[in-house]
């Protein structure tokens, strides 16, 4: 039993008190439920995704370090200082591997910037490795060996209440290798699904060009009548999300329409930057054979050129520039 257990074990009772304490806020403050309602949340799927508020005038994590006996630098070690960041704002529990809530999302009821505020990184805490709802998922993404994988908070639960129990979400972050070594364990084959505005596109292709060096097998949900899985199960219900996930497109077709999109194919500049653009897809999806293959394919159609044409384009030193 280390010193190091020890804070540990501090920590995770610390985040618990301070959780029951939001928890306990919610049902009190009606704003707040009603912002859930709006947002198609019934009081069954409100407990069970333990959702919490914090009170404009919240003293909440300096009174939990007290009852504790927390040191003002052990509460600073833990994340808060001497005011409360979420105050005024939606609790959403983040959990580690095995649930115990180790940090907070804290989203403003309505409009205003910042949208999103999440705990900085603690000792227990990484932003770069935590997926979102993963001690819901993990059980379901081994059971249908895939994952989906959204940027969003509201996102991924949309998927759990449809019932589609194998998705998690980063934390406004960049999709990194830790996030995806812990999907390793469990499956090789993963669908994105993030937003369809130019951020998300841009997040996907970033997310891709590692997963596909990381040997996994993806496919990308596209989103066409709503801007993300939230709003999508808002519109259409788990019809809605089943539709999107059955029209997901695989990785090679999803690289060469996007990066078509960035150049006009119509002029013989616009066509070599293209070409020369996808040089670094194809060198990613060369490891693997049938990927490459359809990889070829899609970039051939696309560019409107025969598949060995387009090898010998991809191939030629006189496009350089
Ligand atoms: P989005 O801007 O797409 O938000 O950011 P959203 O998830 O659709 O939010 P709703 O539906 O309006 O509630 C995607 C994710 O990026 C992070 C959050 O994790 C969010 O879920 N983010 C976003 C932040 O951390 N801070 C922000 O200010 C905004
Ligand atoms: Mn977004
Ligand atoms: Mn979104
Ligand atoms: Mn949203
Ligand atoms: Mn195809």
């Amino acid at each position: 039993y280390t010193e190091e257990d020890e804070v540990r074990t501090k920590y995770y009772t610390f985040y618990k008190e301070l959780h029951q304490l939001y928890k306990s806020k919610l049902n009190q403050n009606q704003i707040a439920i009603e912002y859930l309602k709006k947002r198609g949340y019934d009081a069954r799927e409100i407990s069970l995704y333990e959702f919490g508020f914090s009170p404009v005038d919240s003293k909440f994590p300096q009174q939990v370090a007290q009852r504790l006996g927390l040191s003002k630098d052990e509460l600073e070690k833990f994340g808060f200082s001497n005011s409360d960041p979420f105050a005024g704002r939606l609790i959403i529990p983040i959990a580690d591997d095995f649930g115990r809530v180790i940090a907070f999302g804290g989203r403003l009821i309505g409009e205003g910037v910042p949208k999103y505020l999440n705990s900085q990184d603690t000792l227990v805490f990484k932003k770069s490795s935590t997926l979102f709802l993963f001690s819901f998922a993990k059980e379901y993404i081994k059971q249908v060996d895939y994952v989906i994988i959204c940027e969003g908070y509201f996102d991924a639960l949309a998927f759990h209440r449809a019932g589609i129990k194998n998705a998690v979400a980063t934390l406004g972050t960049a999709l990194t290798k830790s996030h995806v070594y812990k999907l390793k364990k469990l499956t090789t084959n993963i669908v994105l699904a993030f937003d369809s505005d130019s951020a998300g596109i841009k997040a996907a292709l970033r997310s891709l060009e590692m997963l596909i060096s990381e040997g996994f097998n993806v496919a990308v949900a596209k989103f066409q009548q709503a801007k993300d899985a939230d709003e999508t199960y808002s519109k259409f219900g788990m019809e809605g999300l089943v539709k999107v996930l059955d029209s997901s497109i695989g990785a090679e077709q999803f690289v060469v329409e996007s990066v078509a999109k960035q150049y006009d194919l119509s002029n013989p500049s616009g066509f070599n930057t293209f070409i020369r653009a996808l040089r670094n897809w194809e060198r990613l999806f060369s490891s693997n054979p049938k990927s490459l293959e359809k990889f070829y394919e899609h970039a051939s159609t696309t560019a409107g050129v025969m598949k060995e044409e387009l090898k010998n384009l991809l191939a030629s030193q006189q496009l350089q520039n």
